[in-house]
């Protein structure tokens, strides 16, 4: 299937959105799972998890099992969870661990991915116990996060991330120090890139989020692009005394993230939020938003974190309504495609734009 109505143009004045087939018709979302999903690197848990040696945890990526160990050397790696005897899931949740051991006919293989043993095997012909392997994928980690792609080949990490780490530390978060603290999944009746449509830009905030348009300096908010992410610079307005502000580190900033295709992170000098968009099908989409915090915010008497999540919690269902309600547009025999507003909305049309070239290459 190959992608169609959508013509790519760099300049943001003569853009149009992505056509509304895109969105509503479930053949997509196969395709964008192979072009996108498995080509790029997907967040699949917490680093803290296989901090030691013989350390595993058991995740996914959209469906595809996979798991994650440290080996007996401290070096990690990602292999496929499913055994090449018969195709069961080996490990379950997380744990510490010698051996993977499948829970089926108990076939083990080594934290290096190696078959170690399978019982009442004698006798069967043209087969090499030395060459059978869980296949391997590149994983790497970055402050709290544990990252894989399924796909070999592409850019490292590093290079996907480019400058956001360096942009943290001088806001003052320290990652490597972030606890996690809460996770909240939320439901949502759409396709995913309507969700990352709306985080990408702020032209909504004025109309739609009066609790956050009341902290933000609006007319200061802006979107860079970069190859593989954008920055959405969002300064928080001085309080000046009022007590419903949730922010009042006068002058202090907040970074967010989008990280294609469907990773982002809200950087505040307290804490940080990630939330992952999963798609679950053509039109239903999971967002998982987890919190971290430096040790001393999470003590029981901060109400530091409470407040963070109370807000947060206030924009996501105002988000949610709208993203549901431009899904059911979208299905209308009457729209197709729209125009995009330069001053605001870069960051959408730099998402569109990379959508085209992922799934057309
Ligand atoms: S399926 Fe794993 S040992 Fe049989
Ligand atoms: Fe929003």
């Amino acid at each position: 299937m190959q992608p169609s109505g959508y013509t790519p143009t760099p300049d943001l004045s003569r853009a149009t959105t992505l056509p509304a087939h895109w969105y509503v018709d479930p053949e997509y979302l196969d395709v964008e799972k192979q072009r996108i999903f498995w080509r790029t690197w997907q967040a699949v848990g917490h680093a803290d998890a296989v901090a030691h040696a013989g350390d595993y945890l058991a995740c996914e990526v959209l469906g595809e099992p996979l798991v994650v160990v440290r080996g007996e050397d401290g070096v990690l790696h990602a292999f496929s969870n499913v055994c090449r005897h018969r195709a069961s899931i080996i490990a379950e949740g997380q744990g510490t661990c010698r051996a993977l051991r499948c829970p089926y006919h108990g076939w083990t293989y080594g934290l290096d991915g190696r078959l170690l043993g399978q019982p009442e095997f004698e006798g069967v012909q043209y087969w090499d116990r030395s060459s059978v392997c869980l296949p391997a994928m590149p994983v790497e980690t970055w402050g709290p996060f544990l990252f894989v792609r399924l796909d070999p080949g592409g850019p490292p990490l590093a290079e996907v991330l480019g400058d956001i780490p360096r942009e943290a530390r001088r806001l003052g978060c320290d990652l490597d120090r972030l606890r996690f603290y809460q996770r909240k999944d939320y439901l949502l009746n759409c396709n995913w890139k309507v969700y990352v449509d709306n985080y990408l830009e702020g032209y909504h905030v004025p109309v739609a989020h009066p609790g956050l348009f009341r902290e933000l300096d609006y007319s200061r908010y802006r979107v860079e692009t970069h190859r593989y992410y954008s920055s959405h610079y969002a300064p928080i307005r001085p309080a000046q005394g009022d007590p419903e502000r949730r922010y009042t580190s006068d002058g202090a900033a907040a970074l967010y993230y989008w990280i294609f295709p469907n990773f982002m992170l809200n950087i505040y000098p307290d804490n940080l939020s990630s939330n992952i968009i999963l798609p679950l099908g053509h039109d239903r989409t999971l967002t998982i938003f987890e919190w971290f915090f430096p040790p001393e915010h999470l003590a029981p008497d901060s109400g530091v974190a409470r407040r963070t999540l109370a807000f947060s919690d206030e924009i996501q269902i105002e988000d949610i309504k709208l993203c549901e309600n431009v899904q059911r547009g979208l299905r209308s025999r009457t729209y197709d495609t729209g125009r995009l507003s330069v001053k605001r909305e870069n960051g959408v049309h730099h998402f569109h734009m990379l959508m085209h070239e992922f799934l057309t290459a």
